[in-house]
């Protein structure tokens, strides 16, 4: 390694905590915790790995802090009191091994496996094939609660010894659906246009903001594009958001796309794993599944090509003063990595797949071994989800 390329080993705080490097593990949904959302030593050794791996900032997969806000069977949850000693175990592993680690907290809104056919959502509208649900609009009070179980949520992530929370405002959960004049075609004060739109992440922030104090890290995961079949979030409205939680007093923004519904391989570009996905069907209607995949998401459509979300960070960077903004998607490349942060496109580099391919590969670099990454986006990890089983590298496992 040349002095240039130590830039990804300096040390960078978001809000008050240090982090030791320019590396975050994005988000990654674990399907690992028990049912009731509690986790024990299965979840807690993806995160002994990862931190034993020097990752400097980890960011939990998403946690529910509500019934209601649940959308997978294995997913975990700050939802009660009695899962915190879980977590809290789980961060000193982590603390010891010198890593930080967030939690991301998510209310999942219409994109939900485990509610039932009419999950809530911003507005009613047409079957989600994906989820196969029928989204209903949530009452204004509805919505007033998710406000309060989401800071609850951040309270009880303080309290588990997590050293910052991340709303996950993107990939079409509940609050990116709010922010979408796609999903959200309400007329009342949580929707009609972009300041409207904004007001439930605003809430959800200030909510959580009065509930950790003001030195406690908070950050947001926001789309700079849906891509959803009509116009939901563009780069622009983004823009304006992003502005707004500056102003409110965000300790650091990381910026992705997609959504899971509509366009989960633009969040995560490669291989449209259909054989995986089939299997969320029973046996007989595996094959038409996997005819109709193909045909929704055809593999031309998203093919993998290195930092696909960088071409926003020109526009982004500059709003956001000394605040860090954390770029994901694609990244994969350690020079093109260091690049990115010695020009200042963004703060902090962020990987995902690779991540549960090679948990190691921080450490290798540090010690000067600038091994390739080898995750080839097959997204073969997905075909996971339906069988109940924790999230792992099967590179190009015929499901
Ligand atoms: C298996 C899997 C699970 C994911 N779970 C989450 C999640 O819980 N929350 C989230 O914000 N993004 C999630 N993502 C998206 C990633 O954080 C990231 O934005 C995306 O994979 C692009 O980064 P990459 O190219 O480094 O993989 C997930 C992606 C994968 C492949």
């Amino acid at each position: 390694m040349n002095q240039d390329s130590q830039i990804l080993f300096t040390s960078k705080t978001i809000g008050t905590v240090t982090i030791k490097n320019r590396f975050v593990r994005s988000a990654t949904f674990e399907n690992a915790a028990n049912k009731d959302g509690s986790i024990g030593e299965e979840y807690i050794k993806i995160y002994e790995k990862l931190s034993k791996g020097e990752i400097g900032l980890i960011i939990t997969g998403m946690i529910h802090t509500s019934d209601d806000g649940r959308s997978y069977h294995r997913q975990a949850g700050l939802h009660s009191d009695a899962t915190i000693p879980g977590f809290s175990a789980m961060n000193e592993t982590v603390h010891k091994n010198g890593c930080r680690i967030f939690a991301q907290l998510c209310h999942g809104g219409r994109q939900s496996m485990v509610l039932g056919l009419r999950p809530p959502a911003p507005s009613a509208c047409r079957p989600d094939l994906t989820y196969r649900v029928y989204p209903r609009a949530m009452s204004n009070e509805e919505i007033l609660f998710a406000i309060k179980t989401l800071a609850v949520g951040a309270k009880r992530a303080q309290k588990a010894g997590f050293d910052g929370i991340q709303i996950h405002a993107a990939h079409g959960y509940l609050i990116s659906e709010f922010l979408s004049p796609y999903f959200n075609r309400r007329t009342d004060e949580w929707g009609g246009n972009p300041e409207k739109r904004f007001n439930l992440l605003k809430r959800v922030y200030e909510s959580m903001r009065e509930a950790v104090g003001s030195a406690y890290p908070i950050t947001v995961k926001i789309n700079i594009e849906d891509h959803t079949p009509k116009p939901g979030v563009t780069l622009e409205e983004t823009a304006g958001y992003i502005q707004k939680l500056v102003h409110l007093g965000i300790d650091a923004i990381e910026i992705s796309c997609g959504t899971v519904s509509f366009s989960l391989f633009n969040q995560c570009r490669g291989n449209v794993p259909v054989r995986a996905l089939a299997k969320v069907m029973i046996k007989p209607i595996q094959p038409v599944t996997r005819f109709v995949l193909k045909r929704e998401f055809p593999e031309e459509k998203y093919v993998f090509y290195e930092n696909y979300n960088l071409w926003a960070c020109n526009d982004i960077k500059p709003l956001m003063g000394n605040t860090p903004l954390i770029l994901v998607g694609g990244l994969r490349n350690y020079e093109s990595m260091e690049k990115i942060v010695r020009e200042q496109k963004a703060d902090f580099v962020s990987l995902c797949r690779p991540f549960i391919r090679q948990p190691m590969i921080v450490k290798n670099w540090r010690n000067g071994d600038i091994k390739k990454i080898t995750c080839n986006n097959c997204n073969n990890c997905f075909g996971y989800l339906p069988l109940d089983e924790s999230i792992q590298c099967n590179l190009n496992r015929d499901f």
